[in-house]
């Protein structure tokens, strides 16, 4: 689409960007589905922060507090930190906005890792920057390769560790070697969206790093294991000089009230959290197992989906398997966009939920046997 002859017209590169298309979340009809497109936690929010929600409806008339004082302090409680060095926003992808906002222009080029959370790119390419890609070495990020494609009109890195829709991660070692190689004023940011789920001896969400470089900034949300995704609610770990810079072009009211009240009380459930990541351990292992059994390729994944690879010719294709479980009214996510358009991504959901893809796709690929495991 051109802008309108003689109109307004976007600078340069903004019509080259695809619009960001989310996962599909209803079909045609009234029937109930099994939304498994977005990565939201099948066990929903602590009652407490939907408590807290309530509650926040008293007080719709007035402005929340700009700075989501409570919320910064209570994330800083949480995880011993300065809250002078964190910025909240309308979920990370704000902040993953605001960053490139930040420090990217036209001329400058960001890397993101070949097939990372597509918001980087159009966060990239809306700035007017290049986005360069780094190939991926068996579907994991690789630093070597992100490194190899750095010059001097470099000015941000993005990896999501883990990564969506991949899953895949890469140990804290290598995140330590991505900093001191890349140069000093290269800002690295680490999107950690699906830290909390991780549970490998080998990985950090970045936090240490953070708070011992001048020039890394670790991006986290509310929307995944807090189960807000409705409410919009992120936050970013910056060095102070980040987040002064953050601050200055944010909005002044940038997280909403009820966000920040129920972002407070979900914190407080650190029980909630902890069972999730436990159905999660229980559910992202069994299905790995039984859908690779019926012969699937499942990437081993460490956060709570599971990218499922279909095969090509034989009527078993990823566009043939999503028909037939829309048939059945469950949706999971196309990934065509991230460069697999022969895979899907399955959320990890109830034990019901994960049931019924589990013998839908058993059907499909036509495999025998009984898939109650
Ligand atoms: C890797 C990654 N980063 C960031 C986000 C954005 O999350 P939110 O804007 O809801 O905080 C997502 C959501 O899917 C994601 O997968």
């Amino acid at each position: 689409m051109a802008a309108a002859k003689g109109g307004p017209s976007p600078r340069p590169g903004v019509l080259d960007i695809a619009p960001y298309v989310p996962g599909t979340s209803a079909l045609p009809g009234a029937h109930a589905v099994i939304k498994l497109s977005s990565n939201e936690t099948p066990l929903g929010p602590s009652p407490r922060a939907i408590e807290a929600y309530v509650v926040a409806a008293g007080s719709l008339s007035r402005y929340p507090d700009g700075s989501a004082r409570t919320l910064r302090e209570a994330i800083c409680k949480m995880y011993g930190l300065n809250p002078g060095h964190i910025v909240c926003g309308a979920g990370s992808d704000e902040l993953l906005n605001l960053l490139a906002g930040a420090y990217l222009g036209p001329g400058d080029e960001a890397i993101y890792s070949e097939h990372g959370f597509l918001v980087y790119k159009i966060a990239i390419m809306a700035r007017g920057a290049t986005a360069v890609a780094a190939p991926e070495t068996e579907l994991t990020t690789d630093v070597d390769a992100i490194l190899a494609r750095v010059t001097d009109k470099t000015r941000v890195v993005f990896i999501a560790n883990p990564n969506n829709p991949t899953g895949t991660y890469i140990p804290f070692d290598e995140v330590k070697r991505l900093r001191t190689s890349l140069p000093d004023e290269v800002l690295l940011v680490l999107d950690a969206a699906y830290a909390e789920y991780v549970r490998r001896n080998d990985y950090e969400a970045g936090i240490h790093l953070v708070a011992t470089t001048h020039n890394t900034v670790m991006t986290r949300t509310f929307s995944k294991i807090y189960g807000l995704a409705y409410l919009r609610i992120g936050w970013a770990y910056c060095p102070a000089e980040v987040a002064d810079v953050l601050n200055r072009i944010r909005g002044p009211f940038n997280v909403s009230g009820p966000a920040i009240a129920a972002g407070v009380a979900a914190l407080q459930d650190q029980a909630w959290v902890q069972r999730a990541v436990e159905h999660n351990e229980l559910w992202r292992a069994r299905m790995t197992d039984a859908l690779s059994a019926i012969g699937l390729g499942v990437t081993p994944s460490a956060a709570n989906f599971l990218l499922l690879h279909f095969t090509t010719g034989n009527g078993k294709s990823a566009p043939e398997a999503d028909k037939f479980l829309h048939d059945k009214r469950i949706i999971l996510r196309r990934v065509a966009e991230y460069g697999f358009p022969n895979a899907l991504r399955m959320t990890i959901g109830t034990e019901e939920d994960n049931r019924a893809v589990l013998d839908a796709l058993t059907t499909f690929m036509g495999a025998n046997g009984s898939s109650r495991r």
